[in-house]
Order: structure tokens, then C-alpha cells, then sequence
């Protein structure tokens, strides 16, 4: 839309020290590459919600025509969203929600659903039952709350012989996961399956359990499926995982529905991603397709980035060739 005035999306982000974020925020900016006439200001919590809180009445300040917003933890990012929504400026909320209904619109798996396939496959890979050692996300964060209770209710719907012996918080990363196997090698040896909330986690936890011989023997389930090497659908790729769960990030997506309410065109209010289980069975097939998909973008990127080129050079004829008219 050429007649589009200028727009500017302010979008605080979580944390960000890791695949998942950075993809997301690849697929937020090669989606504005469309639109070179929307500016995003993009400020990162690094884990902190107090960071975060200041992070968005900064944006709030910067005078920003739309937030998006990935809360680090739920309640305690609540009443400053709910301000901005308050002022009139619209909010999308992605991945990680808050506690509040106020929120313009909502990109993101569904977590739940997401927790309670993964009980469902557990049920399946250990048909005569098992100790399930749990390794979640920050427990104030939704997508840990609901991915829990999610697979949690999965099992129930099985018998007595399946069961979760500990819940242990691994903050969402690598190192504290790995920090955790490490204090807690005892509780580790008894089980027969670690499902972890995310890849990175899982990944922190193999560091420490392949070393050991009496705890080797654990299944080993992620979320994510991230493509990459040593990311989640490798990592499945490497026997390393016995399955992950694709989490798509929504990133393209954000942005497709900030434009659509800022031209005040028809949108969503929740749009919810699906996702799919990759295990040893799918996992050639799936490195296929995500190998092919990033080849596209590549090219859609170096062609996005010749037509840039071409128009630049255009324009600066156009200059000349009004110089040359005018003198
Ligand atoms: C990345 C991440 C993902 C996880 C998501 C949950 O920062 O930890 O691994 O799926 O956040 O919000």
C-alpha cells in the first residue's frame, strides 16, 4: 500500500539469547523488509520482567503506534500492558501471554496442547509405564504453566504406572538445566524419561546424563524442533532426542497482523500456530523441508536485496538526469 503513512511497532522482547528468539525476530524483519516504510524498535529484557516493564514504557515514551510483546513472566508484566492497551495504543501478545484478557490480538501455539501431545507420545513410548522426570520452563511464564498441566493431564488419562517423579525448574536455559542434572544426579537415575520444555534444556540435560552411565538410559523429549545444527530437529537427527515438538515463533505472522490493524483491515484476534511431533520416524523428511524452506528464503532475501540495489540505482539516475535537465 503505497498511500501507507508511517508507522513505528515497538516490540519488547523476553529474552533473547537464544535460536528461538532470533528466529523470530529474522522472520519479523525479513516480513517488514516489505515494508520499508515501518520502523520497529526493538528492545530486549535479557530475562529480566523488570527490565521488560521498563523496557515497554520506554517504547510507550518513544511514542510508538503499536506494541508487540513476548512477557518474560505473566503477572508482574500484566499491569503495564494492560496500560498501553488502556491508552488506546493496540498490543500483540506473542508466544508467552499475560494474566489479562486486555491484548489486541494473539499469535502462538497452543501450549497446552502442545504439553498434552507430548504426555500422550510418552504414554505410547512406554507402554508398560516409567518414572518421568520433568525439566520446565520459569514457572511464572504461561507457556511452562500450560505445558506442564497439559502433559500432566495426559498422563492421568493413563494408569498409576506412568508417572512424574519431580518437576525441577530449568528458567527455560541450557545452563541451569544443566546445573540441575548436575546438583540432582540422584533424582535424575531414576528416570526413565526426562521430557524438558524446550530443546535448549533438554540439550544441557544430555551434557550431563551422557557422561553418566546410570543415568544414560533416559528418554530424552524436547519442544521447539528448531532447524539448525545441534538444534532440536538435528538433535532428534543425532539420537540425541528421542522426539521434539515444533513451537513455531509467529514472527512473520506478528507483523502480518500489526499491519492489518494498523491499516484497520480485517484480523484474527487469535491466531493459533500448529504444531507437530518429529521423532525418528519423520525426522529425514523434516531436515528436508527445513533445509528447503531456508533456501527460499535466501533467495527471497537476495532477491529482496537486488531489487533494493536496482531501485537505488534508478533513483539516483532520475537525479542525475534531473541535474543534467536543469543546467
Ligand atoms: C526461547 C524459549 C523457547 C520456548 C519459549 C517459551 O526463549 O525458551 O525455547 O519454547 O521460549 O516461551
Amino acid at each position: 500500500n503505497p498511500n501507507r503513512s508511517t508507522y513505528t511497532i515497538g516490540f519488547s522482547q523476553c529474552v533473547d539469547n537464544d535460536d528461538w528468539r532470533q528466529a523470530m525476530l529474522h522472520e519479523m524483519y525479513r516480513e517488514l523488509a516489505f515494508h520499508p516504510e515501518v520502523q520497529l524498535i526493538y528492545k530486549n529484557a535479557g530475562a529480566s520482567s523488570a527490565q521488560q516493564i521498563q523496557d515497554i514504557r520506554d517504547l510507550e515514551e518513544a511514542g510508538i503506534d503499536l506494541l508487540i510483546v513476548s512477557p518474560n513472566e505473566a503477572a508482574p508484566i500484566t499491569p503495564v500492558v494492560e496500560e498501553v492497551f488502556q491508552s488506546g495504543i493496540p498490543v500483540i501478545v506473542i508466544d508467552r501471554k499475560t494474566t489479562s484478557e486486555q491484548y489486541t490480538a494473539y499469535i502462538g501455539a497452543d501450549n497446552y496442547e502442545i504439553g498434552n501431545i507430548a504426555g500422550k507420545y510418552v504414554a505410547n513410548l512406554l507402554p508398560e509405564g516409567g518414572r518421568i522426570l520433568e525439566v520446565t520452563g520459569l514457572p511464572g511464564s504461561t507457556p511452562a504453566q500450560a505445558r506442564h498441566r497439559g502433559f500432566v493431564e495426559a498422563l492421568r488419562a493413563r494408569d498409576a504406572s506412568l508417572f512424574v517423579i519431580d518437576t525441577l525448574n530449568g528458567q527455560w536455559e541450557r545452563s541451569i538445566a544443566r546445573q540441575q542434572a548436575q546438583q540432582q544426579r540422584k533424582r535424575y537415575a531414576k528416570a526413565d524419561l526426562i521430557f524438558a520444555h524446550n530443546d535448549m534444556m533438554a540439550l544441557g540435560t544430555y551434557e550431563v546424563i551422557s557422561q553418566d552411565t546410570a543415568l544414560a538410559q533416559a528418554k530424552l523429549l524436547g519442544i521447539d524442533a528448531l532447524p539448525g545444527i545441534n538444534l532440536g530437529i538435528d538433535l532428534v537427527d543425532q539420537g540425541i532426542l528421542d522426539a521434539t515438538f515444533l513451537y513455531p515463533t509467529g514472527g512473520d505472522k506478528a507483523i502480518e497482523v500489526a499491519l492489518a490493524i494498523l491499516d484497520g483491515h480485517p484480523f484474527e484476534r487469535e491466531n493459533i500456530m500448529q504444531t507437530t511431533v518429529v521423532d525418528a520416524s519423520n525426522v529425514k523428511i523434516s531436515k528436508l523441508q527445513a533445509e528447503k524452506i531456508a533456501d527460499q528464503q535466501q533467495d527471497m532475501e537476495r532477491q529482496q536485496t537486488a531489487i533494493e540495489s536496482q531501485l537505488s540505482i534508478y533513483r539516483s539516475q532520475r537525479t542525475l538526469l534531473y541535474i543534467v535537465a536543469i543546467s
